[in-house]
């Protein structure tokens, strides 16, 4: 490409300070380093993650960013020392690292690669080595993506080649939402067949728990959300039960326990609170339940009484759904392409980056499941 080995100037949204609007300004994306590639981003969607860090959690040292971490895009250009991508290539940045090299990524227990967000940066782009500039200062990479940019830098060890027939304004939803909620249900909890499964929050990340209990072969999928608009979709996606914890007087855990003899086999949380969290547990049937957390949350403390857990419930969580995503990534696309997982279904509106605020506020007033915004055209 011409561009390579030059810096080159874009469009991207920038995340200035916490609780403000984007604004779309002109970035300068620097040349691919030793192991890394620059993506030409096709396409992003919003995540109630990016939501999280520039409304709830506010991280001090975290602006200006740019936001965005489900996409899919092709390879610009490669810096040194990448041998496994070139230009061309269809790929989705990963915000879970794959190194293969460590203890966790050889292990097959976890996808929790020792490069990953809780170790610190390793060979990962932290914020003083960002690529990305603007009017002088450097951009925070967040999650070591930054898609909401027409243009991106990423790790080769955080970047997923995938299939070439695949539509990337569709398989940008793999990049985090639908793998997250799937995986959570299919690799996470191992929901079996025949199973009574419990899905808090009908999100894209819900919605992907409610298909990957589906898959797994569950018999009854209750949804629950306090948003009655959500009920439809989770039909659609193999919901066979249908609860909002406002129509009842009694916890919800108390109203499921009721319904199924006992509580639920697996109870998945895709909310992000704490409140939620413990009626999952608690909705889960005593001796063998599983509750998965895979809502996002750093803020307060989750609490339960003991008797919970000694009864014989587990109380798990979920990050990226338990895949590791140079692996993962690729084999959902193959199954998507294949007809056996869905995504059409979880795009509700279709935009540019230009109009990032609004798809912003879609989400914080529980409007749409996923916003998919065209970023360069292909
Ligand atoms: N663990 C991971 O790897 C991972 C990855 C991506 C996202 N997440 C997290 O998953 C969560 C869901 O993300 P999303 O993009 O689907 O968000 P979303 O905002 O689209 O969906 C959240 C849903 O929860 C519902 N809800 C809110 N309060 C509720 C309550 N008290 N009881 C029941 N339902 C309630 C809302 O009505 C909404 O339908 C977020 O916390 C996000 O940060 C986690
Ligand atoms: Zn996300
Ligand atoms: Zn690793």
């Amino acid at each position: 490409m011409a561009t390579a080995g030059k810096v080159i100037t874009c469009k991207a949204a920038v995340a200035w300070e916490p609780n403000k609007p984007l604004v779309i300004e002109d970035i300068e994306v620097a040349p691919p380093q030793v192991a890394e590639i620059r993506i030409k981003i096709v396409a992003t969607a919003v995540c109630h993650t990016d939501l999280y860090y520039l409304l709830e959690s506010m991280p001090k040292d975290g602006f200006p960013a740019v936001l965005g971490h489900e996409a899919a895009g092709l390879v610009e250009s490669v810096g040194p020392g990448v041998t496994e991508f070139q230009s061309g290539d269809k790929v989705i940045p990963l915000f879970l690292p794959q190194c293969r090299q460590c203890r966790f990524c050889k292990s097959p227990k976890t996808n929790q690669c020792e490069l990953g967000v809780d170790a610190g940066h390793g060979d990962v782009m932290g914020p003083e080595d960002s690529r990305l500039t603007c009017k002088g200062k450097k951009l925070v990479p967040f999650a070591g993506t930054s898609t909401f940019s027409e243009f991106t830098v990423v790790n080769q060890i955080s970047v997923a080649k995938i299939d070439h027939a695949a539509p990337l304004d569709k398989v940008c939803l793999l990049g985090c939402g639908v793998s997250t909620g799937f995986g959570a249900a299919v690799n996470t909890a191992k929901v079996e067949p025949g199973s009574t499964c419990a899905v808090f929050g009908l999100g894209a990340i819900g919605l992907a728990a409610v298909m990957g209990c589906k898959f797994a072969g569950a018999k009854k999928i209750f949804a629950v959300d306090i948003n009655p608009d959500k009920f439809k979709k989770a039909k659609d996606f193999g919901a066979t039960h249908f609860l909002n914890p406002k129509d009842y007087d009694k916890p919800i855990s108390a109203v499921l326990a009721e319904l199924t003899a006992g509580g639920v086999d697996y109870a998945l949380e895709c909310v992000g609170n704490v409140g939620v969290m413990r009626s999952a547990l608690e909705s889960c049937v005593k001796g063998w339940g599983v509750c998965v957390l895979v809502g996002w949350t750093n803020m307060h403390d989750i609490t339960t009484r003991p008797i919970q857990l000694i009864a014989g419930r587990t109380w798990k969580g979920s990050f990226f759904g338990g895949f590791k995503g140079r692996d993962g990534v690729p084999d959902m696309v193959k199954a998507y392409l294949d007809k056996k997982v869905k995504l059409d279904e979880f795009i509700t509106h279709n935009m540019t980056l230009a109009q990032i605020n609004d798809a912003i506020e879609l989400m914080k007033q529980g409007k749409c499941i996923r916003t998919v915004m065209s970023v360069c055209p292909q």
